[in-house]
């Protein structure tokens, strides 16, 4: 039998503060993704975490007088709930301040170490507090740090350095050799002209002046800098370097790591680093995608000019949210967060067009046949038409989600659906209904095919709105639900009772 495995993560977040619709963005996405492939047989291991260490978390703990690990537990056990309020299925949530990861680093940054990719040094430059990172003269923005347009302070200390240079050339040749290696595209070229061909300067990977940190188990003074802690989770969650290294023999390499557009460049270039320096093999694709932006700017916990996820929840529901963040924005792209637009997808698509049909068809289903459902002998000059969508839908959706191209995966979707609104205009049931005995029969067929549609339709939301195929199927009454019943149209059993008709999505 062939292996079919799949490996995604995404990225870990700081806990610097409650987690808000940015992440959400990017989880619900990879949590679609998971969910997907699951449903099509794949062995799949989903990862996300949180990213605790550094000075940034330190300060906050401080001001908020308790200890960096009292802070860091309240926010995770807040993103817990978050990701369940959400539906995300995650295996595994990884936090770098778990025993095993701690050991992993330690074991990696030794290694280095030892094989003379890690060096001692002094370590000048730019520093911007409130993003943890350094700059060079030449990527500042009008002199602040590109990130946030704060200020920037020069600081130098004595601290460890990963020769990421040594690797230059086999990083240029690995990405050239495979164009799936950076997703989008452009990510690629721009990590090649900005950041490789000007010439990789060495990684500064140790800090002494930051105590909320991974102690290097050699030079107790420093602690593991930033990106060699965060990095490395994609590796210690699952067992490297550990005596429990199962799920790293079965799920190394990823096969992909999302992650926003402005840390594309440390999951392209030092990650694989260090992997070739590990001599382990690199992921097959990193993506880069875009950022959800508010009034024009970037949604940030140190802007604060959010509202907490579970609120939108709250108002209009779980898959509301999830369904704006993976329809709205062509994956990759920058897009508009507001409430508005939220709601107006809610409304043209979840109720108008998926809400509507559902609760139209069981309810005629309900007036005209009891709620029994029943086919009959005769068809319709538009069902082959219906037919042949509903059918067509799966190639549609498994060509997009091959692509990563998530929201045109889903409207393939709800390309059922709305075939199947204009097969009700165009069969006008309630003439149907009231005509001969061959009217009827053809009626029994408009049913038919509309709950087929609606019911393979379900199958393939599934992976994007858990929820809603969920209740569908509770009101279908059917157990048919897995993705092999869906390649013949015609699987759901005559002569079963729907559930009362029962609208899915309110307008709001
Ligand atoms: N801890 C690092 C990542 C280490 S990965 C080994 C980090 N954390 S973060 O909390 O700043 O999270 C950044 C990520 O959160 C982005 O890359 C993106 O996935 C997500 N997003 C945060 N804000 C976002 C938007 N406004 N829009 C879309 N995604 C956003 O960087």
């Amino acid at each position: 039998m062939e292996n079919k495995k799949f490996y995604l993560t995404t990225p870990i977040y700081y806990p610097s503060a409650n987690f808000h619709i940015g992440h959400c963005y990017t989880t619900i996405i990879a949590d679609a993704i998971a969910r997907y492939k699951r449903q099509n047989g794949y062995d799949t291991y989903f990862l996300t975490g949180s990213d605790e260490h550094g000075s940034k978390i330190e300060g906050k703990a401080k001001e908020a007088g308790v200890t960096p690990q009292e802070y860091v537990d309240k926010i995770i056990d807040d993103a817990k709930d978050l990701w369940a309020a959400l539906g995300i299925s995650y295996d595994k949530f990884i936090r770098t301040t778990d025993q095993e990861h701690v050991e992993c680093v330690q074991k990696i940054f030794k290694k280095l170490y030892d094989q003379g990719d890690i060096y001692k040094g002094e370590y000048k430059g730019l520093y911007c507090t409130p993003c943890e990172s350094f700059w060079t003269e030449s990527q500042l923005v009008d002199g602040k740090c590109p990130d946030c347009g704060r200020d920037v302070q020069e600081q130098s200390e004595e601290a460890y350095f990963f020769k990421l240079s040594n690797y230059a050339d086999r990083l240029v040749e690995h990405i050239e050799k495979h164009p799936e290696f950076i997703q989008p595209v452009s990510r690629k070229n721009e990590m090649i002209n900005n950041f490789i061909k000007p010439g990789l300067e060495d990684l500064c990977v140790s800090r002494t002046s930051v105590k909320w940190g991974i102690p290097v188990t050699f030079d107790e003074k420093h602690t593991v800098y930033v990106w060699i802690d965060a990095l490395s989770n994609y590796i210690s969650a699952l067992g490297y370097l550990s005596d429990n290294d199962e799920n790293f023999k079965k799920y190394w390499p990823a096969d992909l790591h999302i992650v926003g557009k402005e840390i594309v460049r440390f999951h392209t270039i030092i990650w694989p680093i260090m992997l070739m320096a590990l001599d382990l093999p690199l992921p097959k694709q990193v993506f880069g995608h875009g950022w959800l932006i508010i009034n024009g700017g970037k949604i940030s916990k140190s802007l604060g000019n959010y509202k907490d996820p579970r609120e939108y929840i709250k108002s209009y529901g779980k898959d509301a949210v999830r369904y704006f963040v993976l329809r709205e924005v062509p994956f990759g792209n920058d897009g508009q967060f507001s409430e508005e637009a939220l709601i107006a997808r809610t409304n043209a698509d979840l109720a108008n067009v998926l809400g509507n049909l559902v609760n139209r068809t069981i309810s005629m289903d309900k007036k005209y046949f009891d709620s029994v459902v029943v086919k009959g002998n005769t068809s319709t000059e538009f069902d082959e038409d219906l037919i042949n969508t509903v059918i067509s839908a799966k190639d549609n959706v498994d060509k997009y989600m091959d692509e990563l191209k998530v929201p045109e995966a889903i409207d393939s979707v709800f390309e059922i659906f709305r075939r199947a609104n204009k097969y009700i205009d165009e069969t006008t049931p309630w003439t149907l209904a009231k005509g001969n005995d061959e009217d009827i029969d053809k009626l029994k067929t408009v049913l038919y095919n509309l709950l087929e549609a609606i019911r393979i339709g379900a199958i393939l939301l599934q992976p994007y709105l858990p929820d809603t195929s969920e209740e569908i199927f509770r009101q279908l009454n059917t157990k048919v639900t897995g993705i092999d019943t869906i390649n013949e149209f015609g699987g759901l059993v005559l002569g079963e009772t729907l559930e009362e008709p029962k609208p899915i999505f309110a307008r709001i």
